[in-house]
């Protein structure tokens, strides 16, 4: 089959690649009907990771048709539309039985790695190096989904696909914030990045009952959208003292929830990047603990791997924020937001602001990482 894959630093290109089989009674093939760009693969992208191997295939947000089923697989059918959640999760683990799906205990393939960087290793993930799964990725016309049954989810009939795809992790990374945040009525929210992340946290708050909710970014064409899309205010930070504008917004104490959704995608690719411990530049994060209310709670979304530079670790303390992080924890959320989608509650098709066929993925990343022509997201088709 044909599928995207990661040459080195900044080449990509698309090959011909074995065709995925059933490994375990619990996997299903999915032909790939649509997969989408994410701030997640721009460190790997840019050679940052230093677990990714030339001819790992990349892509870890899609939407398919099923093609084949394992002999224990019970909710899927060959035929069946389905959005598959990014992390791969088995379901029956402790983890898995407390919701915390990306912290599966069986889902990951790089033990090693990621217990010698992190302490333990994490649940795995489509299109991603091996310390946290080495799953194959789903810019190719087939993908292997393992536990079938925990990550899969049938697309209700009126849920167009251009929607259903950001189900798979763009969504419930966005519910997951406003979740982690406690987001309720009464509430103002800041959110620093305008991306799809962004924008479906921003969404996400507000269907919460947040009061106002206010994105930070610099590219104009996203905050438009923030606007336009999502009914929240747009904030250029080139404008403005972002710290001093939030006080203004907030009855002059400071937002109580802070969500960063920008991640080290920002930062300066390096040699420390690459070796995975390096420190990162938290800018976002920063500001978003320095404007954050006293008492209030500080939501880590943005993708971080290694270690961060000058953390205001006394803001925190002084302050008496609350620091929450996770990877998304889909399985938990994408059939309640399958259904908001069907009610047409919940909106994604704009973020998908270009379209382009497997074969010119290499052309659709360059956009997406360099947010020109107003880019918010490629989607590719095989
Ligand atoms: N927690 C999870 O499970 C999970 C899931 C998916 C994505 N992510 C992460 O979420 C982050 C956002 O993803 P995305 O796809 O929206 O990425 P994206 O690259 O499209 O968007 C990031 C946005 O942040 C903006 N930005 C950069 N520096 C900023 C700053 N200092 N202040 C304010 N905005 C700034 C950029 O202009 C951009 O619009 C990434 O780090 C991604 O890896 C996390
Ligand atoms: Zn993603
Ligand atoms: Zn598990």
């Amino acid at each position: 089959m044909r599928a995207l894959c990661w040459e080195g630093a900044d080449e990509l290109a698309v090959r011909q690649v074995p065709d995925p089989e059933l490994r375990n009674a619990q996997d299903m093939i999915v032909r790939v009907r649509q997969s989408v760009t994410c701030g997640a693969d721009l460190p790997l992208l840019a050679g940052r990771s230093p677990y990714l191997v030339a001819g790992d295939v990349l892509g870890h947000e899609f939407l398919g048709e099923v093609v084949e089923v394992g002999p224990e697989v019970r909710r899927h059918r060959v035929a069946d539309r389905v959005v598959v959640c990014a992390a791969v999760s088995c379901g029956a683990c402790w983890y898995c039985r407390q919701g915390l799906f990306a912290c599966c205990d069986n889902g990951t393939a790089g033990g090693p790695e990621a217990e010698s960087a992190w302490g333990q290793p994490v649940g795995g993930c489509y299109g991603h190096p091996a310390r946290t799964g080495g799953f194959a990725g789903s810019h190719a016309e087939y993908v292997r989904v393992p536990y079938a049954d925990v990550g899969a989810f049938t697309v209700p009939e009126a849920v167009s696909d251009d929607r259903a795809v950001f189900a798979s992790d763009a969504a419930p990374t966005g519910w997951l914030g406003a979740e982690l945040g406690e987001v309720g009525p009464g509430d103002v929210v800041a959110v620093w990045g305008a991306g799809a992340v962004g924008q479906l946290t921003a969404g996400a708050a507000l269907a919460r009952g947040a009061d106002r909710v206010v994105v930070i970014d610099d590219h104009d064409d996203r905050l438009r959208m923030v606007e336009r899309h999502v009914g929240a205010e747009p904030l250029n930070y080139r404008y403005v003292d972002v710290a001093a504008e939030l006080r203004e917004r907030s009855g002059g104490r400071g937002p109580d929830v802070c969500v960063e959704a920008v991640g080290m995608a920002a930062g300066p690719p390096g040699l420390l990047g690459r070796l995975g411990g390096g420190a990162e530049r938290p800018l976002a994060l920063r500001e978003a603990v320095h404007a954050c209310r006293k008492g209030g709670t500080v939501v880590v979304l943005g993708t971080w791997t290694g270690s961060v530079d000058a953390f205001p670790l006394g803001a925190v303390m002084n302050k008496g924020l609350t620091v929450r992080s996770a990877r998304q924890h889909g399985q938990r959320w994408i059939p309640t937001l399958l259904d908001r989608m069907a009610r047409d509650e919940l909106r994604t098709e704009h973020l998908a602001t270009h379209r382009l066929p497997l074969e010119r993925a290499a052309d659709g990343y360059a956009l997406f990482r360099d947010r020109t022509d107003g880019c918010v997201r490629a989607v590719f088709t095989p």
